[in-house]
């Protein structure tokens, strides 16, 4: 029988561990979300670790791991790591069954372990190197299917783990298969949503024949000049995803406008200038196309202010957006529209360096002339679109 005061003890102690447990599940929430809606690569790793690191921290332990296993398959390989060195994090493939992971992961079920070498399970099976005999180790499962195992070993103070210390780690272990279903939810989405963008953008170029190869001499265009001016690996993936996507909000105007021979009248013009806006509202649930959505509604503002829908001028204008404008312009004036003839690439080069620094920004246009000057077999014959 405990005595009063230290029922109360146990009591507290038990409030300390779930208060703990609700603050890992709110900042790895936290941190998670964070992440997922970065322009990060491989998020789930990314997330993996944040919880390898909680893990470590908390259970004021030196080595932690998380094992998953690979799709379709019965070896779990590490995806995130605290204490081990890179090779053996590259090296570890196990099997269900085999040492401690693969044990708890064929058992389903969590372990503590106070001496390795005197459990009967593990002693003739143990090959890791341990500074300290006791570990704990989790499966991270989803219903009753077993995802991967979370592990947690050496700690600081070298005295054994406690059941409150697995308690956390089961904790965390839920957690992790919390957020393991997040990422391949949001993944699935997302590609499940690009692929309708991209069955959108395919849609805009069977509507008429003039926009079928713009999307395409745009794209080659901007991130030709993208390299040209040295922009960073990520502002020329934006300038490649936003070339392909530029017109989607051509969706959203009226077919006898896009085709109309002859010029528009103020009203279908107005028509035809909410594309911008409508495109870049298309794309704003697709988080990750961030810079992408902010390029596609600024691809026809102009340096000196005129352009729409938001009247940004210079150095407003996000640059990637000031490269789309010049490529545009160039692909649609090079091109044989409904109400007007194809500029020869001489004219349309006229056109350029006259509107330089007034509808376009002149580095760019610089930029422009010296990749033409390169590619000599860019003969221009494409068909192209009406703006
Ligand atoms: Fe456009």
């Amino acid at each position: 029988m405990y005595s009063k005061e230290e029922e109360i003890k146990q009591l507290k102690r038990q409030l300390e561990i779930e208060h703990t447990k609700l603050q890992h599940v709110y900042s790895i929430s936290r941190e998670a979300i964070d992440i997922l809606t970065s322009q990060k690569g491989d998020k789930l790793n990314l997330i993996l670790q944040v919880i390898v690191n909680k893990a470590t921290e908390d259970l004021d332990s030196e080595i932690g791991s998380i094992l998953l296993f690979e799709p379709k398959s019965n070896v779990m390989t590490m995806h995130a790591a605290k204490g081990l060195e890179e090779d053996i994090i590259k090296e570890t493939h196990l099997k269900t069954g085999e040492r401690i992971s693969g044990w708890v992961a064929q058992h389903k079920e969590a372990i503590l372990v106070l001496d390795v070498e005197k459990d009967p399970r593990f002693a003739r099976r143990s090959h890791e190197r341990y500074y300290t005999k006791s570990l704990i180790s989790a499966p991270i499962k989803i219903n009753h299917k077993v995802l991967g195992v979370i592990n947690v070993n050496n700690k600081r103070n070298r005295q054994p783990y406690e059941q409150e210390d697995l308690d956390l780690l089961e904790a965390l272990a839920a957690q992790s298969a919390l957020v393991i279903s997040n990422v391949n939810l949001y993944n699935e989405l997302q590609e499940l949503y690009m692929n309708t963008i991209e069955a959108l953008t395919e849609a805009v170029n069977a509507r008429d024949h003039y926009t079928k190869s713009h999307s395409e001499h745009v794209t080659q265009y901007a991130v030709a000049i993208a390299k040209e001016m040295g922009l960073s690996k990520h502002e020329i993936e934006v300038v490649e995803r936003a070339g392909k996507l530029h017109d989607i909000g051509k969706i959203g105007v009226h077919d006898y406008i896009l085709t109309k021979p002859g010029k528009l009248t103020e009203e279908e013009w107005e028509n035809v200038k909410t594309h911008a806006l409508k495109g870049a509202k298309i794309l704003e649930p697709l988080g990750f196309l961030d810079g992408v959505i902010e390029v596609v509604r600024q691809h026809h503002e102009r340096y000196n202010g005129k352009g729409y829908p938001d009247n940004k001028q210079a150095g407003e204008i996000r640059i990637e957006a000031r490269i789309m404008a010049v490529a545009d312009a160039f692909d649609a004036m090079t091109t044989e529209r409904p109400y007007a003839r194809a500029l020869t690439k001489e004219e349309a080069i006229g056109e350029l360096k006259k509107e330089s620094g007034k509808q376009f920004d002149p580095e760019v246009v610089e930029a422009f002339l010296r990749v033409l000057g390169k590619k000599h077999e860019w003969g221009i014959k494409a068909k192209g679109e009406q703006d």
